[in-house]
């Protein structure tokens, strides 16, 4: 069969046999679509060369502690409607993990003072977590943020590697609680290609303020997923598609000096609450 622009699609899929059938499926689809995209836009010789170059300087630009192509899949949207796919309905939907978790966070006590003396808004971060049921559940919180100066430890060397970020489990009451800072809105990595990119689409490279979570409960789902405040300046343009209605929350400023002392906060404090919500990993997926 000689290759025409008409049978090319299918005589490519043809020629891509695997034993899994959801290689077949991941890699046909693949096939079929970016066909599909080079016919529909009429990609030339030129643009298409640009498109490579554009990927080979991603690659150019990823290494241990930089994967500009998680990036470009952050900024695509792309990482972020895997999230939703991923998120089951009655479920704290998911939102982009970035590139800024570590795996060794350490554990710290329920109520931990993660912030110290370092300067910025001391915030209580509390709240519960539960089954879609309503049942609280005991759960690992993995938590991570950046610091007043917008930085995270790996892009600031005056950080402890351990700033403003732990692991903490909730009693079986569901409960949790950080004294941290109300984290600050920032600017992804921009000096590589996919900066190029955000700023020739006329986009700006900011993300809104949030916390970073990972809920995990015996049995059940877990959940990647951030906490952003209401009133951000940048909360309806994240530069990573990451915000949901769900994840927004009120920060509320407490003057009392009274409350503050039982919260062991210095006067005023901010307090975010905020509650997650796990499904049996025996539910039907999304
Ligand atoms: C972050 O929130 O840390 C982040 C997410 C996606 C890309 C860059 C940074
Ligand atoms: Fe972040």
């Amino acid at each position: 069969m000689s290759i025409s622009k008409d049978n090319i699609t299918d005589k490519v899929i043809d020629e891509y046999q695997f034993s899994g059938e959801r290689e077949q499926v991941l890699v046909h689809g693949l096939i079929r679509h970016l066909h599909a995209y080079a016919r529909e836009v009429g990609l030339t010789h030129s643009e298409w060369r640009a498109g490579l170059t554009f990927l080979t300087k991603a690659a150019q630009f990823t290494d241990e502690g930089r994967n500009e192509f998680s990036l470009l899949s952050d900024v695509m949207g792309l990482s972020s409607l895997v999230d939703l796919l991923a998120s089951p309905p009655r479920a704290t939907p998911g939102s982009v993990l970035g590139p800024f978790h570590v795996h060794d966070s350490l554990e710290q006590p329920n109520g931990v003072d993660l912030k110290g003396e370092q300067p910025g808004t001391p915030t209580v971060f509390e709240g519960v977590v539960r089954s879609a049921d309503g049942e609280p559940l005991e759960a690992l919180l993995d938590f991570w943020q950046n610091a007043d100066n917008a930085l995270y430890p790996k892009m600031d060397a005056t950080q402890d590697y351990h700033n403003l970020r732990c692991k903490l489990r909730t009693g079986p009451d569901g409960r949790f609680r950080f004294r941290t800072l109300l984290p600050k809105p920032y600017g992804i990595p921009d000096d590589g290609p996919v900066g190029d990119l955000v700023r020739a689409a006329q986009r700006h490279c900011m993300r809104p303020a949030h916390f970073h979570v990972i809920v995990s409960a015996d049995g059940y789902r877990p959940v990647t997923t951030e906490v952003f405040f209401a009133g951000d300046p940048y909360i309806d343009s994240d530069a990573v598609f990451g915000v949901r209605d769900a994840l927004v929350t009120q920060v509320e400023n407490v003057p009392d000096p009274a409350q503050a002392l039982d919260a062991g906060m210095p006067t005023p404090f901010s307090r975010v609450r905020f509650d997650f919500q796990l499904v049996a990993l025996s539910a039907p997926q999304a």
